[in-house]
């Protein structure tokens, strides 16, 4: 690890907060060099905010009160992420489209995990539009947020066969299982000084990617996730 300190990352959420109950984990475990400075949800009843404070994460909720408006919703959040001192900010299931403005402030330190095999699939319900197309194939995308939605740079992919008989639910779960390995395995690369963004190139270890990071088919991030 060249940084001297370890990298603070806040964590946003709507619901469950699986994705975000792994990368406290692998941090916890000392997998990923990084400290979770704080975990926000946008709803009260996400029970990833009970989660969070099972793990020992100071998780606070931030509500847009009704007429007030994205912009008060906007300030309180960039306040709480000053405040908690988050160097990266981590979309984890978060349910809220946030303004050019807020996400432009944080280029390149900005991540979200969407459920499809990106630039398809974009959007809500993924896994039942992937089942209803009759696709043979789905996955899940780590990318960089920018105010297109769902359309920053893509960092590393995992892909999952979609089986006859499969329904939302079971496509969802292999779906998520593979979410828990990639999402932390790139937190850890940014944690390290290894991946950043320029531009809207994805640069790993000093070199434009030219494709995102596949799992499983990626050696590294095999052994990294084992
Ligand atoms: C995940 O499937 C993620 O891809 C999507 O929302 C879901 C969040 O699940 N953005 P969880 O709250 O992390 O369990």
């Amino acid at each position: 690890m060249t940084r001297a300190h370890q990298l603070k990352v806040a964590i946003l959420i709507s619901g469950r907060g699986s994705n975000m109950a792994a990368i406290a984990r692998a941090c916890a475990a000392g997998r990923v060099q990084a400290t979770i400075a704080r975990v926000i949800a946008d709803r009260a009843t996400a029970a990833g905010v009970v989660l969070a404070r099972q793990l020992g994460l100071e998780a606070e909720v931030i509500e847009a009160r009704e007429g007030a408006g994205r912009a008060a919703f906007e300030a309180a959040l960039m306040r709480s992420l000053q405040d908690c001192g988050a160097e990266l900010v981590i979309l984890a299931g978060f349910m809220r489209i946030l303004s050019a403005d807020f996400v432009q402030h944080f280029a390149g330190r900005m991540l979200n995990i969407h459920p499809s095999l990106l630039p398809q699939y974009k959007g809500l319900n993924t896994h039942r539009r992937v089942l209803e197309a009759g696709e043979r194939e789905h996955g899940t995308s780590v990318h960089f947020v920018t105010d297109e939605l769902d359309g920053g740079p893509v960092i590393c992919q995992a892909r999952v066969a979609v089986l006859a008989g499969d329904s939302e639910q079971t496509l969802e779960a292999r779906v998520l299982a593979l979410e828990h390995r990639i999402y932390p395995y790139v937190v850890g690369l940014i944690a390290t000084d290894r991946l950043e963004l320029r531009g809207h190139t994805v640069v790993l270890d000093g070199r434009a990617l030219t494709a995102p990071l596949f799992y499983p088919h990626d050696d590294e991030l095999k052994q990294a996730t084992a």
